[in-house]
């Protein structure tokens, strides 16, 4: 049994004393004891390597407790695994040299054997789960198909992300076979981290909001709502759409456990957009942990005063900022666990 259930009893929808609370993206650059990691190995060795995967998880657990822990791993893995190259660059990001553009690009992506591909990851749960002694919830992660594509074909990270767009509209059906073949790795890859260990699932739908919303069901919704369906029997789903306001709707009538939300949207309207009845996730805007501290209180205090203290999960809008003092982001955690209706 897990000691603090506050995260899990959040996503069943049950009354709580106060919501839990944790960061997107929080075992990351904003620490310290990261940075020192990541300038002794790189990007992938991080990832590849159990010890250093789970050590790098729990770093925020000590320094600022929050609610649950996040595996420290890379949505970029599932295309690695598939055969597609991927490299990280220092001050750039991932960049994939052979991205896909071709009906022929698609044909050469494997669906892998996850154990074999994978292992690293199931090895990095079990060791992450021992470090952590049922204290919380390890929550275990995937990018959403189309993000993943995003990535895939665009061969880098962009602000509008056109090849991929332009991959899907003039190539629609090559696009649909290889946002299948994630579609089956990603539920392959998460039923064996949810064996592995994992408490729950969130999948990142990072760059959704870069499709209308007619064409977010056609090459983003349809294949998340496939995993949706595929996991909500083994453990919690929670959906992170950036930008998906929009299909808040069709998300919560979905057999997902909760909705992340990004700070473009208000509380009330997240609640009357999703239903009123789905456990919601947010939606703090990361720049906002610049503001002085008594700011960064009173605004997490109104934050949870407009979303309700139940059926709801603290968290901010997307990943924290590496330029985040870490006094902020612990201040944000205390923030809520001050909380008092
Ligand atoms: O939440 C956590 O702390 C777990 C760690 C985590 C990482 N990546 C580690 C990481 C998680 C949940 C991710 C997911 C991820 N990766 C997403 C979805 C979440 C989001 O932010 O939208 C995306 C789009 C990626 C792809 C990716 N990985 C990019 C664009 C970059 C470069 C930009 C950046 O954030 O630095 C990465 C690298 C990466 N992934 C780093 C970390 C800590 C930084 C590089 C490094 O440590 O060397």
């Amino acid at each position: 049994m897990i000691k603090n259930d506050l995260f899990l009893r959040a996503l069943k929808g049950e009354t709580v004393q106060r919501p839990p609370v944790w960061m997107m993206r929080q075992a990351g650059r904003y620490l310290p004891e990261f940075i020192a990691l990541r300038d002794k190995y790189d990007f992938f060795t991080r990832c590849q390597t159990p010890e250093l995967a789970a050590e790098i998880t729990v770093q925020p657990i000590r320094r600022i407790a929050p609610d649950a822990a996040i595996l420290f791993s890379d949505i970029l893995v599932i295309p690695q695994a598939m055969g597609i190259d991927v490299e990280m660059k220092p001050n750039f990001g991932p960049y994939l040299p052979n991205p896909i553009r071709t009906i022929q690009d698609v044909e050469k992506v494997i669906v892998p054997d996850v154990h074999e591909t994978l292992g690293y990851v199931f090895d990095a749960i079990k060791l992450t789960k021992e470090m952590l002694n049922d204290e919380v919830p390890l929550i275990g992660f995937a990018g959403s198909p189309w993000t993943i594509m995003c990535y895939a074909v665009e061969g880098q990270g962009s602000k509008s992300f056109d090849k991929a767009k332009g991959f899907c509209f003039s190539h629609p059906e090559a696009a649909h076979v290889l946002l299948q073949k994630i579609t089956d790795t990603t539920i392959l890859y998460l039923k064996e981290k949810v064996k592995s260990g994992v408490d729950a699932v969130q999948i990142f739908d990072s760059w959704g909001g870069m499709l209308s919303p007619v064409d977010y069901q056609e090459f983003s919704w349809k294949y998340i709502n496939q995993i949706i369906e595929a996991l909500a029997d083994d453990a919690p789903v929670i959906v992170f759409g950036k930008g998906c306001w929009f299909a808040l709707g069709e998300m919560g009538k979905s057999r997902a456990s909760a909705l992340g939300v990004d700070w473009t949207c208000s509380p009330r309207n997240a609640r009357y957009l999703s239903g009123g009845n789905i456990t919601l996730q947010g939606n703090f805007d990361p720049s906002r942990l610049l503001s002085p501290i008594p700011v960064i209180k009173k605004m997490v205090h109104e934050m949870i005063d407009e979303f309700g203290k139940d059926k709801y999960i603290v968290n901010l809008g997307h990943g924290i900022l590496p330029n985040i003092p870490v006094d902020h982001a612990k201040a944000f955690i205390d923030a809520v666990k001050e909380y008092n209706q």
